[in-house]
């Protein structure tokens, strides 16, 4: 499994030894941009991803919820991102998407698309066999700290199903709510990467951290 902690959570004032937590604990870091458009808050800039790569080598998977992925893929490709994933949502378009995942692959970095949970598995199909990492919300974006919603769990297995049925290699990644309570489901039924802000850092990242393993 991977676990991908989300800097959402993070306290500032102790960056150095929670980039160390996280540093000997876990494969990547999840990195939420919030614009203050596409949600209703904002979040980080490149500078901060910039000081995150200086201060670790793991994988950097850089999550935009805002209006403009194309403009903000390039700003975050330069400050140091692993991956790009943006929202279906911002276009509702398939080519539009496709342009924008050939872009990121331009830039040598992992492609993922994500969905609100009021979208439809359905719609984001196509894009499939063409992303590296499928990113489910399983809380409305743009904040942390809120309650999994447990329809996520049957969208996960469509996705999961699909994957499958198809052949194919994309990551499932899923993002909000997740603890210890819910990763065995999640892992059961075909994530590969958990995203977790404020279960991670509220309390010891360590022990938090060997609690999600357990759920393997
Ligand atoms: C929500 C973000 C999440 C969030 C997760 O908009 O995309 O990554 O920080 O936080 P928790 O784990 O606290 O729900
Ligand atoms: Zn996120």
């Amino acid at each position: 499994m991977i676990i991908s902690p989300s800097l959402y959570s993070m306290h500032f004032d102790h960056f150095a030894e929670e980039i160390k937590a996280l540093n000997e604990t876990v494969e990547w870091i999840h990195f939420d941009v919030m614009d203050g458009n596409f949600v209703p808050n904002l979040t980080f800039g490149p500078g901060i991803l910039q000081t995150v790569r200086r201060n670790s080598e793991l994988f950097l998977d850089v999550h935009l919820m805002v209006n403009d992925p194309d403009y903000y893929s390039e700003v975050f490709a330069k400050a140091g991102a692993d991956s790009i994933i943006f929202h279906y949502e911002v276009y509702e378009d398939i080519d539009k998407c496709i342009r924008l995942i050939d872009k990121i692959h331009s830039m040598y970095l992992k492609a993922g698309i994500s969905i609100k949970p009021g979208t439809s598995v359905e719609a984001i199909k196509p894009l499939l066999d063409k992303v590296d990492i499928f990113l489910l919300m399983s809380v409305e974006p743009g904040f942390g700290g809120q309650s999994f919603q447990e329809t996520a769990l049957d969208r996960l297995k469509e996705v999961s199903d699909y994957r499958s049925e198809h052949d194919l290699k994309f990551l499932i990644e899923v993002d909000g709510g997740v603890s210890d309570k819910n990763a065995h489901e999640l892992l059961a039924r075909g994530a590969d990467s958990l995203v977790a802000g404020s279960f991670v850092f509220n309390g010891d990242i360590r022990e938090n951290v060997a609690k999600l393993r357990k759920c393997e």
